[in-house]
């Protein structure tokens, strides 16, 4: 426990560093990279250009430090961190490496404003902070460990089918090498892909949600390919598997994580709003819902730019089909000669209002732009945020800056 002393200094500190938080957590990676080179094994070099992730890092640490005398009111922030750390294969001996590299960034960019005070009582906060993730962690990876077809790091799966779903979009059915029995997993979860693709130096790692319902022998995943445009250079691992992977190679994945999950105790109509590849968690609630036999009504709303660039529509108006509490739509952006939509353009509020009931439970994912409009137009119809679920494809801090 921290003495109260420390306490204080951390709670005047917070303010000074947050100002400085940019340049603290630049400084500090630079160090940590040069000191560390082994760890850009594990950090995804798009978001450290990008400067998402340490945006996400230095905001996580000065919450946490905030909260420094009732760290248990952040633990559901930490337990989504930690998914993603377990998923990485994050260690306990990592910690002090970033703790090291932290204090020493705190002192340079401070200069002489950094006393030995400040610095002792931030090793101190640093220490308690690392001690949470790292306990919350061990009792992830044990818990992904001891489930029953479950697996600690990473496992070599095959790819046993590569099948294109749209023009962009691809999907991997994984089943691995062993030939042992796989975790179960909950509809919206993912799982990280760990490859060296040819010529690169390190090993990149990505998470990839799951896009079906649990319950097969194999894991699938749908995956889009990120190729160059303009000044943008092409994804790494994306465009790897699309043109690298094929049926038969091996991939190696961490077990399922991640707490963007169905709610299955509820029987509210159930809302599953996408964008372009951010269908996959969905198309596993939707499968998951519908296989479990619930009557609740169910609205499906996906938005591409075009037919050609939708993905799995023919699976869907299968199940809308089947299931008459399914109501499946379709918006297209940009939809091309003989395209068939029931709306053109972008998802609104009063489009939305004609399709789906405010007393409902939503849940989206998708690209930033589309996010922003789904978010923005059910806070608007009144939507409470306990009904409001949402899963972004990157570091989650950065949602919150470019939604706010
Ligand atoms: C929880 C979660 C679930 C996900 N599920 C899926 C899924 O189901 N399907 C799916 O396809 N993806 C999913 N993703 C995204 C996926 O993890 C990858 O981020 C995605 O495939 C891109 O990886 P990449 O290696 O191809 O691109 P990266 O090399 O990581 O690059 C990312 C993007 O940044 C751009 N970029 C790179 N460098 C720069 C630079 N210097 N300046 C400007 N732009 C740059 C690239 O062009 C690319 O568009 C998910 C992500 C998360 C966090
Ligand atoms: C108390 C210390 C730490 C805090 C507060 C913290 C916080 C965070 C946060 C907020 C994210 C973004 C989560 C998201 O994507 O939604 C993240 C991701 C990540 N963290 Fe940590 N972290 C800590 C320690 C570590 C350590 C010790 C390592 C390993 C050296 C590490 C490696 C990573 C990696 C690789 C990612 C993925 C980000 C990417 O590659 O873009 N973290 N962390």
């Amino acid at each position: 426990m921290l003495d109260a002393k420390t306490i204080e200094i951390i709670k005047s500190t917070v303010p000074v560093l947050e100002v400085h938080g940019q340049t603290i957590t630049k400084t500090f990676y630079q160090t940590m990279f040069k000191n560390h080179p082994e760890l850009l094994n594990v950090f995804n070099h798009a978001n450290q250009r990008q400067g998402k992730q340490p945006a996400a890092l230095a905001n996580a640490v000065y919450a946490a430090a905030a909260h420094i005398d009732r760290l248990e009111e952040i633990l559901p922030v930490v337990r989504g961190i930690a998914q993603k750390h377990r998923a990485l294969g994050i260690r306990p001996e990592h910690y002090p490496i970033v703790g090291e590299n932290l204090l020493a960034a705190i002192k340079t960019v401070l200069g002489d404003a950094a006393t030995e005070a400040i610095l002792d009582a931030w090793a101190k906060a640093y220490g308690v902070i690392a001690d949470v993730f790292i306990s919350v962690e061990a009792e992830m990876y044990r818990e992904a460990e001891e489930k029953k077809g479950g697996w600690r790091g990473f496992r070599r799966f095959i790819v046993d089918r590569k099948v294109k779903e749209s023009e962009g979009i691809t999907s991997f059915y994984l089943k691995p090498e062993d030939g042992q029995a796989i975790a179960s997993y909950e509809p919206g979860q993912y799982i990280t892909v760990c490859v060296k693709p040819e010529g690169q130096e390190f090993t990149h790692l990505r998470h990839y949600s799951l896009s079906t319902a649990p319950g097969h022998p194999y894991y699938r995943i749908s995956v889009k390919r990120e190729d160059a445009a303009g000044d943008r250079p092409a994804g790494i691992v994306s465009t790897y598997l699309h043109s690298r992977i094929g049926e038969g190679d091996v991939l190696e994945l961490s077990a399922p994580a991640g707490d963007f999950t169905l709610d299955q105790t509820k029987d509210l109509p159930l809302v599953l709003i996408s964008g372009g590849v951010g269908l996959t968690p969905m198309v596993s609630m939707l499968e998951t819902a519908l296989q479990s036999g619930t009557k609740r009504e169910i609205v499906y709303i996906h938005a591409a730019r075009s037919a050609r660039l939708h993905a799995m529509n023919d699976q869907i108006a299968e199940l809308a089909r089947t299931y008459d509490h399914l109501r499946a739509y379709t918006v297209y952006e940009t939809p091309e000669a003989g395209d068939s939509s029931d709306k053109t353009g972008y998802i609104d509020l009063p489009w939305l209002k004609t399709v789906a009931a405010a007393d409902s439970d939503f849940y989206f994912c998708g690209p930033v732009p589309f996010m922003k409009t789904v978010r923005r137009a059910l806070k608007d119809w009144g939507v409470p945020d306990e009904r409001i679920h949402f899963e972004f494809f990157g570091p989650a801090d950065s949602l919150e800056d470019t939604l706010s």
